[in-house]
């Protein structure tokens, strides 16, 4: 039987939870959370009430969880947080930045989705690691050149995206996007999740001040580079003792394939065209 599958009430909980928020759209979460409580959808005041009491239950209880439902718990919070599913990684070449303890690199193996996925962590538990993954996790600083090259998708989650602000930690996000993309197939994506924003119902100064440096940021890679990108909502997370609102949304770069004639976008166009110069797949 696969983890998936489970009759745990745990796992059946994470797989209803996320069922249901694939019920709203990112455009749907992306106005509700830039209005003010007395303009809420029902829907959304709903989902807003389960959230609060889920973060209200988390902090009563703790979370005390197998070690079959916590894997399944990571490798679904990259899967939904990603956007990505298991035939959009089929047989894909992944590297994963920030890969923690390398739960979702293992489980691409070990489901059969990918066997060519890696993971690359300043801090890797060398002796935990089992033979048939060994080549599979590299132990390195991803703001430096990556070891893994020709990736259809580099992806990280809670890693690059924790170094947009903070006073230690601050990263040099723009040179990691710039080496990732040096370490992408043309036509591969690199995905970086979360990138918060705050509800207008609850501001929060340091994550205002985050986006604030993500839109800085992706302005200047996309002028100086020419990189498309588009940031995606992806869930809502309801959290602390004042259960702030949080949209969290995965921030979406496309390597081009192919640089061709000046072209201007027309309104729709999914992803941002940073110059007069389209995708050409
Ligand atoms: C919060 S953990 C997230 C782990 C995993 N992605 C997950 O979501 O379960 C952040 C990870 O990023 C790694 N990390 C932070 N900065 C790094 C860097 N510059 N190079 C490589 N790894 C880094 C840390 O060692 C840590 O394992």
């Amino acid at each position: 039987m696969q983890i998936g599958e489970s009759q745990n009430p745990q796992l059946e909980k994470i797989q209803s939870k996320n069922k249901k928020m694939e019920l709203f759209s990112p455009k749907y979460l992306r106005e509700q959370i830039n209005l003010p409580r007395s303009r809420w959808d029902e829907d959304f005041k709903k989902l807003i009430e389960e959230k609060e009491k889920e973060n209200q239950d988390e902090k009563i209880n703790g979370i005390t969880e197998s070690s079959d439902v916590l894997l399944e718990r990571t490798f679904k919070r990259y899967m939904n947080g990603l956007g990505l599913d298991e035939r959009a990684l089929k047989d894909k070449k992944v590297l994963d930045l920030g890969s923690g303890d390398g739960e979702f690199v293992r489980l691409l193996i070990e489901r059969g989705i990918t066997s060519d996925a890696y993971g690359i962590d300043a801090q890797l538990e060398k002796d935990t690691i089992e033979n048939k993954f060994e080549g599979h996790f590299i132990e390195g600083n991803f703001e430096e050149d990556l070891p893994i090259k020709n990736n259809d998708y580099i992806v990280s989650v809670g890693a690059v995206s924790n170094g947009i602000w903070g006073d230690e930690e601050v990263m040099d996000i723009k040179r990691i996007i710039e080496k990732s993309f040096d370490s992408l197939k043309r036509g591969g994506e690199m995905r970086i999740y979360p990138i918060q924003e705050v509800a207008y119902a609850t501001p929060l100064e340091g994550l205002q001040e985050s986006i604030k440096k993500w839109g800085e940021l992706l302005k200047e890679i996309s002028e100086t580079r020419g990189i498309e990108y588009k940031i995606e909502p992806r869930d809502i997370r309801v959290v602390g003792r004042n259960n702030d609102i949080i949209l969290e949304s995965v921030l979406i770069m496309k390597k081009r394939i192919m640089v061709s004639k000046p072209h201007t976008p027309p309104p729709n166009a999914e992803f941002f065209f940073p110059n007069p110069y389209i995708l050409t797949i």
